[in-house]
Formats: C-alpha cells, sequence, structure tokens
C-alpha cells in the first residue's frame, strides 16, 4: 500500500463520518418535521420549466393544453402560471451550477412545478466544460426540495393493469450518489442510505393512497436478502407501517423477480401498488411504462410536504433534437404529469370548489390523453415519419 492510497483511505474515513452524521441529522429533521399537509390558501402558483432537447416541444403543447383547460381559473386569479427562466444545460454548464441560484429562487416561490427534461451531462459535456461535471437537475432538487414520494401510475386497461409505484425519492443510492470514494484505479465504493423516517414516510403514503383509493393489496420490493441493512430496514419498516392499515394485503418481493412478475401476463395485473427504495423503482418504472407503451407515455410526480413537481419520466432526448425530428416527441408523458399536478393542486387548494373543478379537468385531460393516444398513439414513434407533437395536442385540445 502506498502513502497515496494510507492518505486516500484516511480522508475517505473521514469523508465517512462527515456523511453518517448529515444523514443522521437528516433523518432526525424529517422525523421532527412530521406531516403537516398545510393547505394553500390564495392562489395556486405553477411553474413551468421546460427543460431542454425536446422539453420545449412538449410543454409549449402541454402548457397550451392547461391554459385551455383552466382559463376560468386563470381569468379569476385561482391559479397563476409563471415561466421559470434561464434552466438550460447552456446556462448550468456555464454556471457550474446544477440549479443556478436564480432558478431555484423562482422555483421556490411557486406551489407546484411543471417540469421538462434537464440534461445530465455526459463524458463529452463535461470534457467541453473544462473537466467541471453537474450533478442530476432531477435528484438535486428533489432533495433540495425533499420531494420524497416519487407517485408513478401505469395502466393498461385492456389487460386490467392498474399500478400504482410509490418510490422512495430521496434516499437509497441516490442520497450520497455523487460523493462515493475511489483509491487510485483499484477500488471504489459508494454509498447507500436508509432512514427510518424517510422509510416510513414513503410507506405511509402508499399505504394512504391505497386506503382512499379502494386498493386491496401493496407490495414490497427490495433486494433484501442481500443488503441486509438498507434493504432490509426499508422492508422491515414498511412492514411495521403496513400493521396500521389491516384491511390491505401486504406482500414483499425481491426485485429481480419482480422484474421478471411484470413481464409475467399471467399474473401481472394482480399487482396494484408498489413500494420501493430509489434505485429498485427507477428501473422497475422504466419496465413498467415499456409495458404501458414506452417510457414517453408515463408521467410521474415528485411530492414532498410544501413543493411539489411532475414531469415526464423520460430524459431530453438529445439525439430527436440532433437529428432534426423533436417535433415528433410524445408529448403524452408530460401531458399525463399534467394530469397528475392538477389532482395535486385539488390537495393543495383550501377551497373545496376549487378541488372539485380541478379534479373535474384531471379528469378530463386523462381520458383526452387517452382518446388521442388510442387515435395516433402508435403513430408516435418518435422516428422520421411518426405522428407530431402537435397533431397529438390537437386531439387531446378537440377532446376535452
Ligand atoms: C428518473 C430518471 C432520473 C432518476 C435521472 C434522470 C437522474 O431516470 O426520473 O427516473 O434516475 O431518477
Ligand atoms: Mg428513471
Amino acid at each position: 500500500m502506498t502513502d497515496q492510497i494510507r492518505q486516500d483511505i484516511e480522508s475517505a474515513v473521514e469523508q465517512f463520518r462527515e456523511m453518517l452524521e448529515e444523514q443522521y441529522e437528516r433523518n432526525a429533521r424529517i422525523e421532527a418535521a412530521g406531516s403537516e399537509d398545510a393547505k394553500k390558501k390564495g392562489t395556486l402558483v405553477v411553474g413551468f420549466a421546460e427543460g431542454d432537447g425536446i422539453g420545449p416541444v412538449i410543454m409549449k403543447e402541454t402548457r397550451a393544453v392547461l391554459e385551455q383547460l383552466l382559463a376560468d381559473e386563470l381569468a379569476a386569479g385561482a391559479v397563476e402560471f409563471r415561466a421559470i427562466e434561464g434552466f438550460t444545460i447552456e446556462r448550468r454548464l456555464e454556471l457550474g451550477e446544477t440549479v443556478p441560484a436564480d432558478v431555484l429562487e423562482q422555483i421556490l416561490a411557486c406551489d407546484l412545478i411543471l417540469k421538462g427534461p434537464t440534461t445530465t451531462p455526459n463524458a463529452a459535456m463535461v470534457a467541453a466544460n473544462g473537466g467541471k461535471n453537474l450533478e442530476s437537475a432531477n435528484v438535486f432538487l428533489r432533495k433540495k426540495l425533499d420531494l420524497f414520494a416519487n407517485v408513478r401510475p401505469v395502466k393498461l386497461p385492456e389487460e386490467g393493469i392498474d399500478w400504482t409505484f410509490f418510490r422512495e425519492n430521496t434516499e437509497g443510492e441516490y442520497a450520497l450518489g455523487s460523493r462515493g470514494v475511489r483509491l487510485g484505479d483499484d477500488l471504489s465504493v459508494d454509498f447507500k442510505v436508509t432512514t427510518h423516517a424517510g422509510t416510513e414516510r414513503i410507506a405511509r403514503a402508499a399505504y394512504d393512497f391505497a386506503r382512499s383509493n379502494g386498493k386491496k393489496r401493496v407490495s414490497i420490493v427490495t433486494k433484501a436478502n442481500i443488503m441486509k441493512k438498507t434493504d432490509g430496514d426499508f422492508q422491515s419498516i414498511c412492514l411495521k407501517v403496513a400493521e396500521e392499515y389491516p384491511e390491505i394485503e401486504t406482500d414483499c418481493w425481491f426485485v429481480d423477480i419482480m422484474a421478471a412478475n411484470l413481464v409475467n401476463t399471467d399474473i401481472r395485473n394482480q399487482f396494484e401498488v408498489f413500494l420501493l427504495p430509489n434505485l429498485y423503482g427507477d428501473i422497475i418504472t422504466d419496465e413498467a411504462a415499456q409495458i404501458q407503451g414506452g417510457v414517453g407515455t408515463a408521467g410521474s410526480a415528485n411530492i414532498g410536504s410544501r413543493y411539489s413537481i411532475f414531469e415526464a419520466i423520460h430524459g431530453s432526448a438529445p439525439r430527436m433534437v440532433a437529428d432534426g425530428i423533436a417535433h415528433l416527441a410524445n408529448p403524452a408523458s408530460l401531458m399525463t404529469a399534467a394530469v397528475m399536478m392538477l389532482r395535486q393542486m385539488a390537495v393543495m387548494t383550501e377551497s373545496s370548489e376549487l378541488a372539485c373543478a380541478l379534479n373535474t379537468k384531471a379528469d378530463r385531460l386523462e381520458s383526452g390523453v387517452a382518446s388521442a393516444d388510442a387515435k395516433i398513439g402508435p403513430e408516435m414513434t418518435g422516428l422520421a415519419g411518426g405522428a407530431s407533437c402537435v397533431e397529438f395536442a390537437d386531439l387531446v385540445r378537440k377532446s376535452i
């Protein structure tokens, strides 16, 4: 062992101590915060962050659809729409900030955000940027705004599939994802985190959802046979929460067999609600979205106790931009995210009248997207010759 490696180990140990203290305190903060879901009195402020790549294309149509749908609420001042400016990959790279301070300020001044995909720089972009790397903006915002519940519905009515995934959104492999250690060229170690309070709150969110939506079953997905501490605790904490919901059946699965279950057409429509740690949730929800018709079709809600962000589950598709076919991007996933946003606005507002209107409009948008999808879904290939974003949006507009 060289002196250099010995020194690296020393500094890794020091860094590990800091991370443990920090995560221990984070758990205490979550516990102390409890679950106060304060209702919003006045105007609900919605920010639109269009993102990069195909983001501006799908956002333009989605915003236009929402403007049509909420024309009355906007006119009455019950809802306000704001554009979030300056949140481009070029600017983020130039400033060396994942989310530039002025962008974060704009975001924090809103109640809910509809967000397009934001590019995470790849190796070539980092090299072109003088080696300066950026953390994923999604991961940064989820942590910064403490958006602990990543809710991702997947439906395939013709097969009787109606799944809702509750992915823990701030912990697991993502909590310290960019802070692993490397010893020379020989050894690298990353860290994974489970906190008691962080697990309890995502479990409650999943079981509360199951209870209030008449779901009979929650499936907990881990790899607790291998990740004995983090996944083991995740599973046992969830099982403890499950005891408070005796009318709901709970089962535990390992993530590998769950990946197989989702392609097993004999049993898959028996699952209802899934409860997963962060990384497994990431992977399994892409698989589930593909079963529904592709990642371009699935929406995603990132919910915290104060803020929430709604987004497509796919990325910014730089390939489509480079090939000059960004206009063929499918807006279905962002529009589905907008449906989820309307429902969350209904949860947030103090006005029961507004809540009722928002829920009705969410239903209208949801069936509008479904009917557009039934008409030209198969043509939304994202390939040359496919149907366009505007064509899809026009069909939605007609039906809402
Ligand atoms: C998602 C995405 C993100 C994640 C990426 C873009 C960081 O895959 O929202 O599922 O890993 O969570
Ligand atoms: Mg993902």
